[in-house]
Formats: C-alpha cells, sequence, structure tokens
C-alpha cells in the first residue's frame, strides 16, 4: 500500500448504471425502470444519487438505455409544475420538485448494447478522464448511517488505492455475487488478493461479496478495454478488477448491514419498510400500522 502522506486528487465524480433490463420485476418493469420503484415517496435511483451528494460527489454520470428517459425527467427542472405549486403556496412542494435539478452536475449517457456492467462503467471513460472515481450501482441503496461510500472515499484518501465494498453472505448464496479473497487489516478495510465473479460455493474463495459500491482509479478503464466476455457471456467489472489487482493494489471496505437491492422483491419490500420506518414523519404512525398487522397475523417480535 502506499503511505497515507501522499497527496490524492479529490473524488468528485461518480457513475451510476442504471441500463439493466430489471427481468425481476417484470411486469413493473415492461414499461418502467426498476430505478423509478418508489421507496416511500422517491424513486431508487433518488436515494442513490443522494447518497452520492452526501458523500461529497459533485458530478455524477447515470449510465442508460433505451426507455430510461424517464430517469432524465426526474432530475430535470419541470417549471409548469413548480409555478402551479408555488401558485397554490405549496412553496415546500415546489422546492422538492426543483431542488432535484440542482443535487449535482447530472449527465446521461447511454450504454447502446447490453454487453455486461464492466462495459456500461467503460462507457464512462471520457466522461470520467484521469480522475479517481465511484460506482454505485443503480437498483442498490445504502442506509445513510451505514457510511459505506464515505467510509470508502476516506480509505483512498488514505490509501490511494481502489476500493471495493464487501458484506460477508451465507457461502451458498456467493454464486450471485462477485467474490474476494482477503486479508484482515483493520479498521473495516481488507487486502485483496483475488475476485472471482459469480463462482459456485464449492470453489468459491470465500463468503465475501462484493456489493454495489466501487471506487477506482482510473487505470480500470484499460483493464475494461482487455477484458473479453465472462459469466453470462458479459463484460464483468469483476474480471477487469482481477486484472487490475495484478498492477495495483486493492482494498476491501467491508460492512454488515444497510444494503437493499431494490432488485430483488424481498429486499425491495424491505427497504420500503425500513426507510417508512426511518422517516420522522411517516415512522411512528407507520410502526403502530406495522404492529396491528403483526398483532393480527399472529407474529411475534424480533430483536
Ligand atoms: C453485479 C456484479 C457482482 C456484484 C453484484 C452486487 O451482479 O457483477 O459482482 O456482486 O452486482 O449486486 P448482478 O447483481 O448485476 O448480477
Amino acid at each position: 500500500m502506499t503511505d497515507a502522506t501522499t497527496a490524492r486528487p479529490p473524488v468528485r465524480k461518480a457513475v451510476i448504471p442504471a441500463a439493466g433490463l430489471g427481468t425481476r420485476f417484470l411486469p413493473f418493469s415492461k414499461a418502467v425502470p426498476k430505478e423509478m420503484l418508489p421507496v416511500v415517496d422517491r424513486p431508487v435511483i433518488q436515494y442513490v444519487v443522494e447518497e452520492a451528494v452526501d458523500a461529497g460527489i459533485e458530478d455524477i454520470l447515470i449510465i442508460t438505455s433505451r426507455h430510461k428517459k424517464v430517469l432524465e425527467d426526474h432530475f430535470d427542472r419541470l417549471p409548469e409544475l413548480e409555478d402551479q405549486l408555488e401558485a397554490k403556496g405549496k412553496t415546500e412542494e415546489a422546492a422538492t420538485v426543483r431542488d432535484l435539478f440542482s443535487l449535482a452536475q447530472i449527465h446521461f449517457v447511454r450504454q447502446g448494447e447490453a454487453l455486461g456492467l464492466g462495459h456500461a462503467i467503460g462507457v464512462a471513460r471520457n466522461h470520467v478522464g484521469d480522475e479517481p472515481f465511484v460506482v454505485l450501482l443503480g437498483d442498490d441503496i445504502m442506509a445513510p448511517e451505514a457510511g459505506v461510500l464515505k467510509g470508502m472515499i476516506d480509505a483512498y484518501q488514505q490509501h490511494g488505492s481502489s476500493v471495493v465494498a464487501l458484506m460477508e453472505v451465507p457461502k451458498q448464496d456467493i454464486s450471485a455475487y462477485g467474490c474476494a479473497a482477503a486479508t484482515e487489516l483493520g479498521d473495516r478495510l481488507v487486502q485483496i488478493s483475488d475476485l472471482v465473479e459469480k463462482p459456485a460455493p464449492e470453489v468459491a474463495p470465500s463468503n465475501l461479496a462484493i456489493m454495489g459500491r466501487y471506487l477506482f482509479t482510473p487505470t480500470i478503464f484499460d483493464e475494461i478495454e482487455a477484458t473479453a466476455p465472462g459469466v453470462g457471456g458479459e463484460i464483468q467489472i469483476t474480471d477487469a478488477m482481477a486484472t487490475l489487482l495484478q498492477r495495483e493494489s486493492m482494498l476491501g471496505y467491508t460492512f454488515t448491514e444497510g444494503r437493499f437491492d431494490t432488485g430483488k422483491k424481498g429486499d425491495y419490500l424491505r427497504a420500503v419498510v425500513e426507510m417508512a420506518l426511518a422517516r420522522p414523519d411517516l415512522g411512528p404512525e407507520f410502526r403502530t400500522l406495522l404492529g396491528e398487522i403483526a398483532a393480527r397475523e399472529g407474529l411475534s417480535g424480533g430483536s
């Protein structure tokens, strides 16, 4: 690892791949992108953008595909609506609509062809240029208190290497994820020695799974360009990271809770419940409602 005293460039840019089809959410995702699923009163993509902004990101490139124009509309101005709301004295609602445009500089580019997550990130090369940047998967929500992206950026500032978010999963589930072989460094950090995309549990080097947040040095773009299609015939970011490991040190930032994969129905429902409970305006009422439902269904309270 590089030493902590070297000045690092700030991490200003984020890339959010949001080009996937969302087949696990059909029929909803037939006409509406899965990133627009509502969690309480905001679409999933807004939570992801707000997480990036909270971590200090100023410039966001969202990678989209055909039929995802509504993502652009969500972060655009809508003067007719803003004016109508103002005219009716609904100042707070007007601000909610208007503020989406100034959250960050938000740009959009289309992937063109669905060639995999690695390819989607590669599309960002010109926009990102020669800077470190973060990647946030567009359907993974992280609870703000988990502080994962901020922790990753701090780790980069201190050590200067790429960082990926990792969480332990039951061994039988590892085949749904990228998997890291790593050694403990302390302070939530691990030193990664190998990465494999979606290994069978019998051959997986660990149960440490990659969880939708990455911080890359710009060197990753050369690796992506040199990466051949892997699992599922797609260009996998995990494969590009595995070759990057031969040139650069890479850290894992481990965490244990606060991640919701809203592309999966069960996790989406969990996100809605947890986010509603955390809302000061809705939480108390919703907690009572959940209590009533639990009592009616004969569910005992958990810890
Ligand atoms: C992608 C990545 C995988 C990662 C996962 C996290 O897989 O390829 O390495 O663990 O996201 O959600 P996908 O979920 O798109 O199949």
